[in-house]
């Protein structure tokens, strides 16, 4: 069962970058492509900056409707994952073709996946940078977690296809927040 997280404690969703599965939906029809070029920006309101590409259906969805969800999926969906950056959402329903579960999210009209650990509902707050980079900076106004899942076993893009997945966690004193 997800409950909400604080917000200020989405950054450490974030923070070890993992591909996540970018939501967007646009007359009816719900999308998902995965993504790695994102990185936070701020703590709280958590700000979280992101590369689409124009080429990417995503990018008109995201663009026109200015709101998106940051699925973060864990190792058992990376077939899905890599399912879905092969496809484009104008030629199929990827929830459907790839037995995804699209859930209501609380603050925006796109829906999350059931499947992934965590979900992150976000709206673009700032455009100043789509047009010289296809950089869009969201800011996540609700977000769910699996309590369940302590140390998330997430996927992260090494290029040309390679993954890897986040295994063991070190406790430090490191003073980072
Ligand atoms: C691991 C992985 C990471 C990706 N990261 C990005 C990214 O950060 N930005 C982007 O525009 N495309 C990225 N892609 C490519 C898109 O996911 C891919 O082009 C997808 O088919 C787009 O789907 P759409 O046309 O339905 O939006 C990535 C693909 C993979 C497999």
């Amino acid at each position: 069962m997800k409950e909400f997280l604080p917000l200020a404690e989405v950054y450490a969703i974030l923070e070890p970058g993992p591909v996540v599965l970018l939501g967007t939906a646009q007359d009816g029809r719900a999308n998902l492509m995965p993504m790695s070029w994102h990185t936070m920006l701020e703590f709280e309101p958590p700000l979280v900056g992101c590369v689409v590409s124009a080429a990417n259906h995503s990018f008109a969805a995201l663009e026109a409707t200015g709101e998106c969800v940051l699925n973060v999926p864990a190792a058992e969906l990376l077939d899905q994952l890599v399912a879905c950056g092969n496809s484009h959402g104008d030629q199929l329903d990827k929830f459907a073709k790839y037995g995804l579960s699209a859930v209501p999210s609380a603050e925006v009209a796109v829906p999350r996946v059931e499947e992934c650990w965590a979900n992150l509902e976000c709206r673009v707050v700032d455009r100043q940078l789509v047009g010289s980079y296809n950089f869009f900076i969201l800011e996540v106004v609700q977000a769910w977690h699996d309590p369940a899942v302590r140390v998330p076993r997430t996927l992260h893009h090494r290029g040309y296809g390679r993954f890897m997945i986040a295994g063991e966690e070190i406790q430090t004193g490191s003073a980072m927040r």
